[in-house]
């Protein structure tokens, strides 16, 4: 619960902040392949000072470790090269989304990816998804839709980029993010018994190089002319920094709880991001469409979670009746 929480502030944090360092820069600004090259790096130091802690802060230990657990076993290393690949450009997407999105309809659209979740979990762990949870997805589409509803009109928003193309953005990390997220859990839960920081770095050795593939591949030429670090403000360094801590606090909940308890964590978020981003930014007109459309997703995602409680069973574990 507390992984919950924490990953609720974090993305409320974490959005913001991103949005902010893209809009805030009067230049041009920093290249966003090499903010999601440098949160993995990041990642990797985090991880690995945590596998040095676990092995009783010895360097031998933690070489042997390494050796042993992540080369040495390349099948099981090479299987999260998948997730891997999928959240470099997922983790891409998002810059592309909050640059030509504000911070609110970012963080509600993005809440398709809960739907998302429920597919793959249902296909890939088959979980049993009951009528009425299929039922709040629609609900929450149909939240998702009214809140764009007002911003169906480029006139009411001309300095803010091309929403269609933050839509797509947002419509394929919400693919990623299902699919990825569900991947992972698999192997976390069901695959061989292993550390979650030895699979984090398992997960971790691939995001490097997929990562500087997305810099050469996006901003190559930009990278060459200017530097990676080119356009960086504080800002940037916390977004990074954020992204960094979120992904890990991520995979906590993964092997915790699950994908869908964490997509209640972030549906949360949403309120708080909207809340902030109309008293600091300034980016958020309320209206009563995005009131009804932010509600309609929050209660489609709690009745997604619901489950009858049988007679009988008051001391029933709170994860099962979220289970799908
Ligand atoms: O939006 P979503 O919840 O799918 O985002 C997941 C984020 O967590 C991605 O940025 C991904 O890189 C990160 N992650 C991670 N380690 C994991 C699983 C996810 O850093 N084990």
């Amino acid at each position: 619960w507390l992984a919950l929480a924490v990953i609720t502030l974090q993305t409320t944090a974490l959005v913001l902040v991103l949005r902010y360092s893209r809009a805030s820069t009067p230049g041009p600004p920093y290249l966003a392949s090499t903010a999601v090259l440098l949160t993995e790096l990041c990642k990797l130091v985090a991880i690995v000072v945590t596998i040095w802690l676990e092995n009783g802060r010895s360097i031998g230990r933690l070489a042997s470790v390494i050796g042993s657990e992540v080369l040495g076993k390349p099948r099981e290393t090479l299987r999260l090269s998948v997730p891997s690949f999928l959240y470099t450009i997922q983790n891409n997407l998002q810059f592309v989304a909050l640059t030509n999105l504000d911070a609110a309809t970012f963080q509600v659209s993005y809440q398709l990816k809960i739907l998302m979740t429920a597919l793959m979990s249902s296909l890939m762990l088959k979980k049993r998804v009951r009528p009425h949870q299929w039922l709040a997805l629609v609900v929450l589409v149909t939240g998702v839709c009214l809140v764009q509803a007002p911003r169906a009109d480029p006139a009411a928003s001309p300095e803010r980029g091309s929403s269609l193309l933050g839509l797509s953005a947002v419509l394929a990390a919400c693919v990623s993010s299902g699919y990825s997220g569900v991947y992972f859990e698999r192997v976390v839960k069901y695959g061989p018994p292993q550390s979650l920081s030895i699979r984090n770095l398992q997960l971790s050795v691939f995001s490097l190089p997929f990562g500087a593939a997305a810099v050469l591949f996006n901003d190559g030429a930009a990278v060459a002319e200017h530097g990676l670090l080119h356009g960086y403000t504080r800002y940037t360094w916390l977004v990074i920094v954020l992204q960094a801590f979120g992904g890990l606090v991520v995979s906590l909940t993964m092997k915790y709880a699950d994908n869908i308890l964490k997509g209640f964590a972030t549906s949360i978020s949403i309120l708080l991001s909207a809340l902030v981003s109309w008293a600091l930014l300034g980016d958020v007109q309320p209206s009563w469409s995005l009131a009804c459309g932010a509600g309609l997703v929050v209660c489609a995602t709690f009745a997604y979670g619901y489950s009858p409680r049988p007679a009988g069973l008051a001391s029933q574990d709170p994860r099962e009746l979220l289970q799908v």
